[in-house]
């Protein structure tokens, strides 16, 4: 577990800190207390605050953008978290993260979730070794069928790498309400799915009427997209002083009122906020600390935001 000197250990550790000013209200952002949630099918932990490379980590994995990427990282990891969700999709954002986790010297520190959306099993086993590569790993621990893509096929595969030891985990992705019914039917049909990837927040609550309790009531572990609808969940608040009731929560943001909304629900795993920003980085840990909202602080929440 990282201690709080190890944490401090960089200048640009520092500048993130103070650049989050009246955000924190201490420099208490040790590993310590980061809520973490179980993986239903293996009893494996999981700190609760991910993060998204989407977009993000589409960058030149030899330019300036690196700088502010391996702070992310840095902090991601000195924070006690340890997931990073990316694709063969993202462009370079695969390539960008094995990259960043020689550079953060983080091997086996992290939890690697990529995805494949091929169609053949030829073209799935070319991307899923390309993901290998590009990730300078060789075991990845979460390997998801990308939307849905040629389900049947890619799981199948997917199967045969888990059993093979060369990926810890499986699961199937999605990132509109639309197709939860078809997320909904692929957990129904293919047995021993680990994880399932879906949008769910403030302003995209339908998850919570099948989805979220079916993965409840099945062991199925979930992991959370879109919590910031693509960072246009800000559009109304972004003006606005925090409400004081946000105190009795422990939230000191707006997105951390957001990510912990997220967090309310037993049924979630993991929350995968995307950012490039070493101080959001930063801001979306304080998130997985402390209380989280009741019925009536959801509803409080929900109320800020529309
Ligand atoms: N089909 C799929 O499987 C699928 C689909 C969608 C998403 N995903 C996954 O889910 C991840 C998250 O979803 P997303 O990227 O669509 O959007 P998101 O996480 O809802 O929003 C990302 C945006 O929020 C901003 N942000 C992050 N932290 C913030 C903070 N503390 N305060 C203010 N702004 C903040 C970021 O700004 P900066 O960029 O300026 O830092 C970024 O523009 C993706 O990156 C991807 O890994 C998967």
């Amino acid at each position: 577990m990282y201690k709080r000197r190890q944490f401090l250990h960089g200048s640009a550790s520092l500048a993130a800190l103070a650049a989050l000013g009246p955000l924190l209200p201490s420099l208490s952002f040790a590993a310590d207390g980061l809520i973490k949630r179980a993986i239903p099918s293996s009893g494996e932990t999981l700190p609760v605050i991910g993060l998204g490379t989407s977009g993000t980590f589409n960058v030149d994995p030899n330019g300036a953008e690196m700088g502010d990427l391996l702070e992310v990282l840095r902090l991601l990891m000195d924070g006690g978290a340890t997931l990073i969700d990316t694709a063969p999709s993202y462009g370079n954002a695969e390539r960008v993260t094995g990259e960043l986790k020689k550079r953060a010297d983080a091997e086996g520190k992290l939890f690697l979730a990529t995805k494949v959306s091929s169609t053949g099993r030829a073209a799935g086993e070319r991307q899923i070794e390309a993901s290998f590569a590009a990730l300078q790993s060789k075991t990845i621990d979460l390997i998801q069928v990308h939307n849905l893509q040629d389900t049947g096929t890619q799981l199948q595969l997917l199967r045969e790498l888990k059993e093979q030891g060369r990926v810890r985990y499986i699961g199937v992705t999605h990132y509109v309400e639309s197709a939860h019914d078809d997320l909904l039917a692929v957990l129904q049909k293919e047995k021993a799915i680990d994880f399932v990837q879906f949008n769910y927040s403030v302003g995209e609550r339908n998850a919570e009427r099948r989805l979220l309790p079916y993965c409840a009531d099945n062991g199925i572990a979930t992991l959370i997209n879109r919590p910031f609808l693509r960072g246009q969940a800000f559009a109304r608040v972004r003006q606005q002083p925090l409400p004081e009731w946000a105190a009795e929560i422990d939230a000191s943001s707006w997105a951390q009122l957001l990510l912990k909304f997220i967090l309310a629900e037993p049924a979630v795993t993991v929350v995968i906020p995307a950012t490039s920003t070493p101080r959001y980085m930063a801001d979306n840990l304080l998130a997985g600390k402390g209380r989280l909202p009741d019925a009536r602080q959801r509803e409080l929440i929900v109320q800020a935001f529309s």
